[in-house]
């Protein structure tokens, strides 16, 4: 197959540096929607790169087994020759990973950049020609500022280098329609002759199956700083309607009406208003706290509170939902079975990053419960993110399996099979009195409440049998 990729006349070649959750699927999209370009992903992770190659893709996310089917081999291709493939394309997207910094200056806030940078500096050492270097990670803004003092360091004869900044906006788990049907597509750059060409030839790749309206121009700095703020927008809505759910158990209304009512104004609009046990994900709290920083930086310190406290609701919402399962069982878990079902961090993802089960779970583990753990897709990150736990732990994929013999089963993440369980016959498998907590609202409560269970929602009274 790689030799037909070679032979065939290709009209753009295209790399990416990072062949991770938005690298891999982001550019097997640019390769279904452009048959015409070569499109060659890179990493330094060897063991990422045999994945991709592999009919067991690192990444689980619905309808990317398709596309990959139809463009690896043919105009999609994942190497571990960095260095020559940088040679080889003159239009380089960089989506490696830009964590929070856990050393030094800015440890557990700012952004660490130093993926980026040895990517620049990689990119400069390895060029022999001009290119465009797109920034498709999210970064502070002003990174672009840092990549262009690198790329402009040493000078390398005619050789020259435009940046772009073209964040990322889809979500995990719907990553392929995101991509393939985005909201919008924005593409920052400088306002110069050069920066408005280079803009251009990107705008023309997206236009190949994005409508015209839907591709925004910005300056580059608007382009960084954007993707930050809708972040931290979609973030700020999940703590404003979990703070609100606490508000609920309180004085017996109930965040489903609430959230109906407020999200069917216009102005407001009805989507991300589900409340939780709190958002999880390796982007939102990430990038607030990169925005944090900066504010700070910028002597913005009360801006910075603001966001910070976005965060605050967050961890709040995971702690009151461990407080709520331990004051239910008569205060103590120690000795007690309980079921988690769902590790992800939401539905049809196997990524656990910054799951808020991982906080949940050590919780109960502290409070010597014995936990056992069901998901259909995120066990194996799931076993790594608790490798540190000796004993306490078990892990099955079967729900029913992992309910049997439990005090209290506890509803972590929304997967659609959770819906559908038979709660009948996973009750009668249980310890009683059951509990079963709902950390994402998506059972019939009323109904498992008739089966028998003490049933636990967010934001809603608790229907219990006491
Ligand atoms: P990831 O960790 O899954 O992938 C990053 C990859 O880059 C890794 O495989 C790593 O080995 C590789 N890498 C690091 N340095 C390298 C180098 N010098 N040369 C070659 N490869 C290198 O991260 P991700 O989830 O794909 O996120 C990447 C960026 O995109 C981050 O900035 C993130 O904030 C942003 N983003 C992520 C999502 C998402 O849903 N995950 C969505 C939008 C934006
Ligand atoms: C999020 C953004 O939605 C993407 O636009 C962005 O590109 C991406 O971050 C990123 O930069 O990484 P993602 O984290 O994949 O995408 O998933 P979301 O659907 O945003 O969910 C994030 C978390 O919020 C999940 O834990 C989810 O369960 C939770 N959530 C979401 C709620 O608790 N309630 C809601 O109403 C919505």
């Amino acid at each position: 197959m790689e030799e037909i990729g070679k032979t065939m006349k290709f009209t753009k070649n295209i790399l990416c540096i990072g062949a991770g959750y938005v690298g891999g699927p982001s550019m097997a999209m640019i390769a279904y929607k452009c048959p015409d370009y070569r499109v060659t992903v890179v990493d330094i992770n060897a063991d990422r790169i045999d994945a991709w190659n592999s009919p067991h893709l690192p990444v689980y996310e619905p309808g990317l087994d398709r596309i990959i089917k139809k463009t690896r081999g043919v105009n999609l291709f994942f190497k571990k020759d960095i260095e020559n493939q940088i040679k080889e394309n003159d239009i380089i997207f960089v989506s490696v990973n830009t964590p929070t910094k856990m050393y030094g200056q800015g440890a557990k806030m700012a952004a660490d950049l130093q993926f980026c940078e040895k990517t620049a500096r990689q990119i400069l050492k390895h060029s022999r020609s001009s290119k465009i270097i797109i920034e498709k990670s999210t970064l502070p803004v002003k990174t672009a500022l840092a990549m262009e003092k690198i790329l402009l360091s040493s000078s390398k004869g005619n050789i020259r280098f435009e940046v772009l900044s073209n964040p990322e906006f889809m979500a995990e788990g719907s990553a392929m329609n995101d991509l393939e049907n985005p909201d919008r597509v924005l593409i920052g750059s400088r306002e110069t002759k050069s920066g408005l060409a280079a803009r251009n030839k990107l705008v023309n790749i997206y236009a190949r199956w994005v409508p015209m309206k839907k591709i925004i121009t910005s300056n580059i700095w608007s382009s960084e700083l954007s993707k930050l703020v809708a972040n931290a927008f979609l973030a700020q809505r999940v703590s404003s309607i979990n703070s609100i759910s606490a508000l609920c158990e309180k004085t017996n209304a109930n965040i489903h009406e609430v959230a109906k009512a407020v999200g069917m104004d216009s102005r407001i609009g009805d989507k991300f208003l589900r409340a939780g046990i709190g958002f999880g994900g390796s982007c939102f709290k990430k990038d607030i706290l990169n925005l944090v920083y900066l504010c700070n930086q910028y002597h913005l310190h009360d801006v910075a509170d603001y966001w910070e406290s976005v965060i605050g609701i967050n961890q709040y919402q995971q702690e009151r939902f461990v407080t709520n399962i331990l004051n239910s069982l008569f205060g103590t878990l120690a000795g007690k079975r309980i079921g988690i079902l769902g590790f992800a961090f939401k539905a049809d993802t196997s990524d656990t990053r910054e799951s808020p089960a991982i906080y949940i779970a050590r919780k109960l583990l502290a409070e010597r419960a014995e936990i056992v753990i069901s998901d259909p897709r995120a066990l194996k990150n799931a076993a790594n993110d608790l490798s540190d736990i000796r004993g306490g732990i078990q892990y099955t994929e079967n729900p029913y399996k992992a309910a049997v013999g439990c005090h209290a089963l506890l509803i972590l993440t929304d997967w659609d099979l959770y819906r559908k369980l038979n709660y009948r016959t996973i009750y009668r498998s249980m310890i009683k009195p059951a509990f079963l907590f709902d950390g994402r609202n998506i059972v019939d409560h009323e109904k498992c409440f008739k089966i028998g269970f003490n049933v636990y929602p967010i934001g809603k009274e608790a229907l219990t049998h006491f």
